[in-house]
Formats: C-alpha cells, structure tokens, sequence
C-alpha cells in the first residue's frame, strides 16, 4: 500500500509533476500489481525497454499485457513503473500522454468520415497526411472503401472491418511523433499481408522509436529486437 505521502505525490504529479523532456529509457519492476488488491495479476515483472529498442511483449490470454501497457500510460497507478530511472508518477500527465502513443485493438471510431477519423480534429500536418495516404496499407484501405476516404462510418460504426478500422488507427499514428510506442494487438484483425504492409510503415516512420509491441503472432519476430514471454 502506498504512503499518504506518496499517494499525495502520485495525485499531484500528474499537474505539477517534473517536466518530461526525453524518453530514454523504460524499467517494469514490479512486485505485485491487481485491480483488485485480494488478486494480483502481475507479480515480480522486470524488464527494461532502452533507448530505440523494439521489444515484443507476448503471453497467454489473461496474463496481463494490456495491463502493463495501461500502466506505462499511467491509466492506473502502481509503484513500479521508471521513466529515465524515476517513478512515472513523478511526471506531468500531460507529458507523458503527448510522449507515449499507444494503439489497442479496438481504437475509438466516431461517427464521421473515414477522414475525419483519421484526423481527429485540427492541427494535422497536410503534408504528411497526404503522404500517409500512400502508404500502401491506406491505399489498399482507399480502395476498398465505396467512397474512399470520404466514406461516412456509422453510429456504431459497423460498416467497416475490424481489420479496417485498426489501419485508421495506425493511420492516426503515423500522423504523430511519440517517443515511445505501444501497441497492444493493434493489427490482430488484419489479415497476414495487411499487418505486412502496416509493420512495412511503421518501421519507416518509427525507425528509431522506442516501440512496445503486444501481439498472440509470431509475425512481431520480424520487427522486434527482442521478445519477453510474460508468465502466469
Ligand atoms: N479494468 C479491470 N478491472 C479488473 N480486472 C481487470 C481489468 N482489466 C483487466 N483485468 C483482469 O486482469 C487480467 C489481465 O488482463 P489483461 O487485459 O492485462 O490481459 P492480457 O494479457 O492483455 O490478455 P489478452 O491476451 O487476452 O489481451 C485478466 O484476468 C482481466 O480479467
Ligand atoms: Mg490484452
């Protein structure tokens, strides 16, 4: 349990935290972390992701990646978790979002067009837009599309794929420039030449990104460094 200084510190921080300059390094070690403190779902978790380094996070279902990759966001609080060897609660929240760019598997789709959802406001760089747009994922994505990238999506969103929906996510990345990169099972809807061509992009974008990359497949082998098996 933490201290009623420490919990104070983890509420503060997140307004008046230190500023986060440079991601240079991330440390996992943890001891014990659950959702609910009767049931810990990680327990003694070490490892380290360094400067450029791709590392391949996999593990059977339930054992607790997404949650790892929830914490490194701060979406929960745990002691544990080093950015550039100081606790993460010691940074500004705000820092830390704009730095850490993680993708889920299911990414929020709004009603709207495929553009706009792209996009996802103001502020977006025309010019890399446009060549985003010819990657050869997004092309292939244009033209399945009736209207291309004009197609309205539904309330629910249901008139694309999941394998559809997740490349509009990626292309939302691509739009940014994080320090580091998750992705949670952000291509598992993707069929094997899909999930190809968005790896193919994403190397080219994020070469020297430091990259967290979840995934069931095998296929991750070809783009991480190093892969960690996380037991349960
Ligand atoms: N918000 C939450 N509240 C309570 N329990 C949760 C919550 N999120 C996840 N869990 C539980 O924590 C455990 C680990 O879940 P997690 O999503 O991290 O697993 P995972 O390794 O990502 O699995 P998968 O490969 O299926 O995506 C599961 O038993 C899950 O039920
Ligand atoms: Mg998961």
């Amino acid at each position: 349990m933490l201290g009623i200084r420490k919990s104070l510190f983890l509420k503060i921080g997140g307004k008046w935290g230190l500023k986060l300059k440079t991601i240079k390094s991330i440390k996992v070690q943890i001891d014990q972390f659950g959702y609910d403190h009767n049931d810990p779902i990680l327990e003694n978790i070490e490892f380290k992701i360094e400067e450029d380094e791709k590392l391949g996070l996999v593990g059977k279902t339930g054992c607790g990646k997404s949650t790892i990759a929830k914490l490194l966001t701060k979406f929960y609080n745990t002691e544990g978790i080093y950015i550039n060897n100081k606790e993460i609660h010691k940074y500004r929240l705000s820092d830390i979002r704009n730095k850490i760019y993680i993708v889920f598997q299911d990414q929020v789709i709004f009603p709207g067009t495929v553009e706009d959802n792209i996009q996802m406001g103001s502020g977006v760089n025309q010019k890399k837009y446009e060549k985003i747009l010819h990657e050869n994922f997004m092309k292939d994505l244009i033209e399945q599309l009736p209207n291309g990238l004009l197609t309205k999506i539904t309330e629910a969103g249901d008139n694309l794929s999941g394998g559809q929906k997740q490349k509009i996510s990626i292309a939302r990345l691509l739009l940014h420039n994080p320090e580091l990169i998750i992705l949670d099972e952000a291509t598992s809807s993707m069929d094997e030449k899909s999930e190809e061509m968005v790896y193919d992009s994403i190397s080219k974008y994020f070469s020297n990104t430091m990259s967290l990359i979840i995934s069931h497949r095998n296929t991750i082998e070809n783009y991480c460094s190093r892969i960690i098996h996380l037991e349960k």
